[in-house]
């Protein structure tokens, strides 16, 4: 298991978030997502290993060839505006990317390109005619999103051609009653085309898709895919479409005209095409990290959503074109609002940039993410009076109040110099005692236990200067050194909870490293405490509290999107 691997061997890892479509803002349900795997992306640069953590924009696709006509632009305008859209939301709340690029790039043809001929010069690519929907006044193929009918169970109208909104049932396309194009408004007919197939049935994927499976860290990963590799005995993989036709946005497939990848072919692929675009920025060999017999790690992080194409397509993919295959593919839940899905209709579709409207502060919502967070496929609910109270109470009422209670004292009265005597004392020993375990903690994405453990520390701090009553202490001129001595001990032990909360408040522990006049914090620090060499500076806030009338402006500002 990961967590046994000792901190101290330096790692090289490649990680990366799912890339989100190009057609469409970022919402808080992708930044669940973001928040988590930057947490232990950070988490881990601060074990000094080599990381980097690459993203880009999914540009490619029938719903952004469609989204932009409808724009009245082109796709590659389209994709451009909303790169940089993302762009904005990314940075707000500081993720960390080492590159967030596109799939609509050089790097990325390349790549589909090559992966795709490796596999077809291995036999694992088959070519078949299909019969598909198509809507002849369009004289487009049509996706399954954009037929629409009456439900064949309960008649409603104008639903989609897998599932009644209705009545919940689900049904093949072919079912729907009265189907029309949602496009042109006309009934389908269907039309025969030559696809090419990735021959996931053929037994070699199999057989290492049977042996890949061990390696997942998710119990319910590996039952999905013991599910899917039909250890039932009743199903077995089927063989993957990976053609569109004309018209489409995407790449056109080398030696098939008015042929396309389809976008799941080189979406994940533009992971790859991503890190290719860094390595030959930064001069990092980009060979060594993705072929086989690689020692570095690669980590992708998803929505339960996509496990199929992150644990069965791309593994295969990978090892059958001659790359190296994923060490780990993290699945998260999906984010509920007040326990429901997030609705437009309820208004609780909350975009990044209404938060950002807003003016709240981003690190409020990591931290509360994070209090939720952990390494299961669970979902995940945001409520908005409890992410007031829990941010408030925590990090507010408990870790900031550390500081604000006694560095005026240390200021004023010891030229703001700790007193190292100090830095030994039992409480202090207990907490850096504590700081190993919520490292592992990070590293096996069980945040919100981290963060627990965090709290307790937290209290334990607080309950100390209670105690220690340096309001007092600061009025009786013979307790000068136990004044000292409480500032000092309050001070290191903020120290070390600031240590432990940095990979979630990186802008916080950044004004936290300045206020104590050290360096960037690392793991390693937890051993290295405050000196009376290095005064620190005058307390500033650091940090505000919510108030009711943010989440009021957070809720008018998602109001003009919805
Ligand atoms: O589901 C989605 O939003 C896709 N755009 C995720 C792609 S992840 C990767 F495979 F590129
Ligand atoms: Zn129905």
């Amino acid at each position: 298991m990961l967590s046994s691997i000792q901190s101290s061997v330096p790692r090289r890892m490649l990680v990366t978030s799912a890339l989100p479509y190009a057609n469409g803002p970022i919402h808080i349900g992708h930044l669940v997502e973001y928040i988590q795997t930057d947490i232990w992306v950070r988490a881990m640069r601060m074990h000094d290993h080599e990381v980097y953590y690459v993203c880009a924009d999914d540009t490619h696709g029938t719903p952004i060839m469609l989204r932009a006509k409808f724009e009245g632009i082109k796709p590659c305008q389209l994709i451009q505006r909303v790169w940089h859209e993302h762009k904005i939301d990314f940075d707000y709340f500081g993720l960390s990317f080492d590159n967030y690029y596109s799939t609509d790039s050089d790097e990325n043809r390349v790549l589909s390109e090559s992966i795709f001929t490796a596999l077809y010069n291995c036999g694992l690519i088959a070519i078949r005619d299909i019969e598909q929907a198509y809507d002849p006044a369009k004289k487009m193929f049509l996706p399954d999103r954009f037929i629409k009918g009456q439900c064949p169970r309960c008649s409603a109208k104008d639903q989609y051609g897998d599932n009644c909104e209705v009545c919940g049932s689900t049904y093949q396309t072919t079912e729907l009653v009265k189907p029309y194009s949602v496009i042109s408004g006309i009934t389908p007919i269907k039309k025969t085309s030559t696809h090419y197939f990735f021959k996931l049935s053929d037994p070699r994927c199999e057989t290492f898709l049977r042996s890949w499976i061990g390696q997942l860290a998710q119990q319910e990963a590996t039952n999905k895919m013991r599910e899917w590799l039909g250890e039932d005995g009743h199903k077995k993989l089927t063989d993957w479409d990976i053609t569109r036709d004309a018209p489409y946005f995407g790449f056109e497939i080398p030696g098939a005209p008015g042929k396309y990848f389809y976008v799941w072919l080189d979406a994940p692929v533009g992971y790859y095409a991503s890190f290719k675009n860094l390595c030959d920025r930064r001069g990092l060999n980009f060979d060594e990290w993705v072929r086989p017999g690689s020692t570095t790690e690669q980590y992708h992080f998803i929505g339960k959503d996509i496990l199929y194409f992150h644990t069965l397509f791309w593994p295969a993919m990978l090892k059958f074109s001659g790359y190296r295959t994923p060490t780990n593919v993290f699945a998260h839940g999906f984010l509920t609002i007040d326990g429901k899905k997030m609705s437009k209709s309820r208004g609780t579709f909350i975009n990044a940039n209404s938060y950002i409207t807003a003016g709240l502060d981003p690190e409020w919502l990591r931290y509360y993410f994070a209090t939720k967070l952990n390494s299961t496929m669970g979902d995940i609910d945001l409520n908005l009076d409890d992410f007031q109270a829990r941010v408030n109470s925590d990090l507010l009422g408990k870790y900031v109040n550390i500081a604000s209670r006694t560095a005026a004292f240390l200021v004023k009265r010891f030229n703001a110099c700790v007193l190292d005597s100090a830095m030994n004392h039992p409480l202090l020993i207990q907490l850096r005692d504590a700081i190993p375990k919520i490292e592992t903690y990070y590293e096996g994405r069980e945040y919100g236990r981290a963060l627990r453990q965090v709290m307790v520390l937290a209290d334990a701090i607080n309950i100390y200067v209670d105690e220690a009553k340096p309001w007092m202490q600061a009025k009786d001129p013979n307790n000068t050194v136990a004044l000292h001595e409480t500032c000092s001990i309050s001070l290191e032990g903020f120290r070390l909870l600031t240590l432990a909360l940095k990979p979630v408040l990186p802008r916080l522990a950044k004004a936290v490293e300045t206020f104590l006049s050290i360096e960037s914090l690392k793991w390693a620090d937890v051993t290295v405490p405050l000196s009376s060499m290095r005064p620190i500076r005058p307390y500033q806030n650091l940090m505000c509290r919510i108030e009711p009338k943010q989440i009021d402006a957070l809720l008018f500002a998602n109001r003009q999107y919805n």
